[in-house]
């Protein structure tokens, strides 16, 4: 083995394996809209940044516009990317939502997603970044009753970006300095209540 495989397979094993050889956390970042023009890529991107920092998970972008999802029960809704939508979400140990707020709620693409499964979030933890005129405050404690029913345990530190202040023009992202420290502590609590609760599932 060169020196140059040697040196990449070893970050390979570090980016796999946590201390003690035990499997990193997988933390999905779910992006809870899917308009033309969306915003929620640029947040999603942003708070990856911030975690993938970390080294304490191994994080990753879940846009649910990839799915294509249908209405639940729509019929003759094309499901083909539910399987897909199950297979991502099974796979993670916790999840940041990025979400927007659309008449004082989540959006209906969120919601309608979040519909689709039930054992698949059970039992973990999540984390919620909110966005809006009044940093997406009201669709994020809708979200958190949401979670309730899918027994997903929603940590308290929660990142409320300002379409005002932490965007130019509402549409680009510019987020204030103490707003990273507020997504790392929101981590904090993901990644421990994540740790704590896949030893019950
Ligand atoms: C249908 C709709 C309803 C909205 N309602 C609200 C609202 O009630 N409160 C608010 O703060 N922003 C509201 N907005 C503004 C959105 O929060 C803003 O456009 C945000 O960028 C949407 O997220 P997205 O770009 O990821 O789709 C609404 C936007 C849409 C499209």
């Amino acid at each position: 083995m060169g020196f140059f495989s040697k040196l990449f397979g070893k970050k390979q094993e570090v980016t796999q394996q946590q201390d003690g050889g035990k499997e990193m956390l997988k933390i999905g970042i779910i992006l809870g809209s899917t308009r033309e023009g969306r915003v929620s890529p640029q947040v999603g991107e942003w708070v990856k940044g911030i975690a993938d920092k970390r080294g304490d998970a191994s994080y990753e972008i879940i846009d649910i516009a990839e799915f294509k999802l249908p209405l639940l029960g729509e019929p003759g809704g094309d499901a083909s990317g539910v399987a897909a939508w199950s297979q991502r979400v099974a796979g993670c140990d916790g999840f940041v939502f990025i979400v927007s707020e659309y008449n004082h709620s989540i959006s209906g693409a969120l919601k309608n997603a979040l519909d689709f499964l039930r054992e698949e979030w059970n039992n973990k933890a999540a984390g919620i970044v909110s966005y809006g005129s009044v940093g997406g405050a009201r669709a994020a404690e809708h979200l958190r009753g949401i979670l309730g029913e899918l027994l997903v345990a929603d940590v308290r530190v929660h990142p409320a970006l300002s379409l005002f202040t932490d965007f130019e023009n509402g549409n680009v992202l510019k987020p204030a300095d103490v707003q990273t420290q507020s997504v790392n502590d929101m981590l904090d609590q993901v990644i421990s209540w994540s740790t704590a609760l896949k030893t019950i599932r």
